[in-house]
This record gives C-alpha cells, sequence and structure tokens, in this order.
C-alpha cells in the first residue's frame, strides 16, 4: 500500500471526476498522520479550496472551538480530511458518482491513519462511511464498530451554525461521547478461526 505522503501527491494530480476542472487546490487532509482521532467532513468550501486546507472558514473556527472544548484537543493532535477532495461548484452537495470516485482516497487514509475513533460531520460522511441511506437525526448519539475502531456520527458544523443551540449542544455530547471512546480499549476484532493441531497419526492424540 501507498504512504500517505504518496496517497497525497496522488491525489493532488487526481482527474478522476469532473470537479478537478474547478478546483484551486486539492484539499487531500491535514494533521497528525498517527492520530487517536480523525474528523471526516463533505467536501472543500470556498475557503478550504483557496487554502487547500479543510474547515479553515467558519464553520471551522466553530469545529475547532467545540473540539477543543470538548475533547481537550488541538488541530494539530487529530487528522481531519473530507469525502471530496475537491470543490463542488457554488458548494452544491457531492454527487454519488463523485463521491464514488473520490472514496479510495479516503478509505486509504482511513487505513493508513488507522485512528481509534472517527468522528463524520454530517449526513455525507456518515452515509459514505457507515453505508447507508439513513439520515443523520438517525445515525447520531450512538456509537459504531468500524474497522478495527470507534465510530461517531454527529452534525455537520455549518448545520450547528444554522441551528443554533440545541444543535450545538447535540454535537458537544457526540464529541464527548467520542472522547469517552478514545479513552476505551479498541472494541475487539473477531477472534481467527481456530485450526485443528495436525495429527502425525490419525487416531493417536497429538
Ligand atoms: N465543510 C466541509 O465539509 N469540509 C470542509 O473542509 C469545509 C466545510
Amino acid at each position: 500500500m501507498a504512504t500517505l505522503a504518496e496517497l497525497e501527491v496522488e491525489a493532488k494530480a487526481c482527474t478522476r471526476c469532473p470537479l478537478a476542472s474547478g478546483r484551486t487546490k486539492v484539499v487531500f487532509g491535514v494533521g497528525d498522520p498517527h492520530a487517536d482521532l480523525m474528523l471526516v467532513g463533505e467536501g472543500p468550501g470556498r475557503d478550504e479550496d483557496l487554502a487547500g486546507e479543510p474547515f479553515v472558514g467558519r464553520s471551522g473556527k466553530l469545529l475547532d472551538r467545540l473540539v477543543g472544548e470538548e475533547m481537550g484537543l488541538r488541530r494539530s493532535e487529530l487528522y481531519i480530511a473530507n469525502v471530496v477532495k475537491c470543490r463542488p461548484p457554488g458548494n452544491r452537495d457531492p454527487r454519488p458518482e463523485e463521491i464514488a470516485a473520490c472514496r479510495p482516497y479516503l478509505e486509504s487514509q482511513v487505513d493508513l491513519i488507522s485512528p481509534r475513533v472517527i468522528v463524520t460531520l454530517g449526513k455525507f460522511a456518515s452515509q459514505v462511511l457507515l453505508d447507508t441511506t439513513d439520515g443523520i437525526t438517525r445515525l447520531r448519539g450512538r456509537t459504531y464498530p468500524y474497522r478495527g475502531g470507534t465510530l461517531v456520527p454527529t452534525f455537520h458544523p455549518a448545520a450547528a451554525l444554522r441551528g443554533g443551540d440545541e444543535v450545538v449542544a447535540k454535537m458537544r455530547a457526540d464529541l464527548v461521547r467520542a472522547k469517552r471512546a478514545l479513552n476505551a480499549p479498541r472494541p475487539a476484532s473477531p477472534a481467527p478461526p481456530t485450526v485443528p493441531a495436525p495429527t502425525l497419526f490419525p487416531g493417536v492424540p497429538a
């Protein structure tokens, strides 16, 4: 498998979907490549497209504040990425074919970073990683085992900016849930199948 740095080089030259033609910068992801916590958003907005970094606009500022206050973590101590790495024009929703084209980058990021906890921000990231069409209101409020770690869905910070105190309070509760999962032992991976010991002499116990 490629390293995270090699994957980033590949993504920065990517033309797998039409979003490539409208981007200023590919927003691959930032943070600690060995982080225990990974945050996954939807896709870059205008500020992120210009900066080449996820969540640098207004919703990013709220996200940084809530993660700091509820989890005691700074941006440099986690890893942040998006489902799609290039900005959809006019901030429209990413299309299924764009999500499908970009999905291998996100899945490789998750495998390479191997975080203990992933917090998915909003409907798109939660649906893509949990492979479901359920909405965020239904998905959030609990944790899910995910690739040897724990996935915690929550609202997108832009929804918290729009929705006010009630949504912010639920997001805070989800981040507390994520903090608890960070401090808990990793969920046990399924036990390997037991293979019977070979018998040299059939009928005679080894
Ligand atoms: N919204 C997202 O989902 N991701 C970003 O990087 C910025 C805004």
